[in-house]
């Protein structure tokens, strides 16, 4: 039997208050070890849909899947175990320490403190932060140092799917593409499964085997970054012609052409 979907979304609509819903009929499966990129204007659903996946929230129609189980009949801990989470905007707990912040899922779990504290070394060398950084709080670190921390207490339980909701989305372009390159290292070393959210074209060509484009809670497009490349949907043409016009003005600036 072929091994089932990561992640599976069927028909899935959630509807909150109002009469649009915020997703609107989404089926999309995510294959292991396969990092999909989820790109969409804001107020497009991206939140809500990666929300649906590890259970925060869920659908008011269809159904997802984790591993080809309906994920309403995963009991809570055993789907923050197996699914690790990167909030928008960082999420550490301000009056937390680095150590305390990242080993939050292996405490809820019952390790021992010394299983915890090995683990917290571990990530810390795994994300390339100093292991001095243990007993700082989340204020005495850079936006990037705390979005490794971010990124550490996500794999602190060891998940075999990670969820980023537009992880660096506030870091400059440099120090970004840093983290995702990184990241994209630690995915494939340790076998993981991931879907990242981002409004940011370049950063999804970037690391994604596969982009899908959400726009009003529809999926509009999904492919191969090649592939997207050459989509014929004008507004997806319009999303990826950002890029192509940087890259092709740098192009000129290689050949010597001043604007
Ligand atoms: N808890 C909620 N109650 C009511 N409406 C909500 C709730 N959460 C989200 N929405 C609505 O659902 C829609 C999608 O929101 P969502 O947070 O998923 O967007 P997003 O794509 O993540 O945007 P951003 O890029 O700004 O983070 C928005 O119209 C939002 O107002
Ligand atoms: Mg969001």
């Amino acid at each position: 039997m072929p091994e089932p979907a990561a992640i599976a979304l069927a028909d899935v609509t959630k509807r909150f208050d109002g009469d649009k819903p915020a997703l609107d009929g989404i089926s999309l499966a995510v294959q292991p070890g396969e990092f999909l990129v989820i790109v969409g204007i804001s107020g497009s659903g991206k939140t809500t849909l990666l929300q649906l996946i590890n259970r925060l929230s869920e659908p008011t129609a269809g159904q997802v899947r984790i591993g080809g189980v309906n994920a309403l009949a995963l009991d809570p801990v055993t789907l923050r175990r197996r699914i690790g989470y990167v909030f928008q905007e960082v999420g550490l707990f301000p009056h937390m320490t680095v150590a305390e912040n990242i080993a939050i899922t292996p405490r809820l779990l019952g390790w021992d403190e010394q299983r915890q504290t090995a683990r917290v070394d571990e990530l810390l060398c795994l994300v390339r932060l100093d292991p001095g950084y243990r007993a700082r709080f989340p204020h005495q670190l850079s936006g990037g140092e705390r979005q490794r921390v971010g990124v550490a207490r996500a794999l602190a339980a060891g998940p075999d799917v990670v969820l980023m909701d537009e992880p660096f989305a506030a870091l400059d372009p440099l120090t970004r593409d840093g983290l995702a390159q990184d990241y994209r290292r630690l995915h494939d070393a340790l076998r993981l499964t991931t879907v990242m959210i981002t409004h940011d074209v370049l950063e999804a060509l970037g690391v994604a085997d596969r982009i899908a484009v959400l726009q009003a809670g529809r999926i509009i497009a999904e492919g191969t970054p090649s592939a997207l490349m050459l989509h014929q949907h004008a507004d997806v043409r319009e999303l990826m012609l950002t890029p192509r016009k940087i890259a092709d003005r740098v192009g000129a600036l290689l050949a010597g052409k001043e604007r």
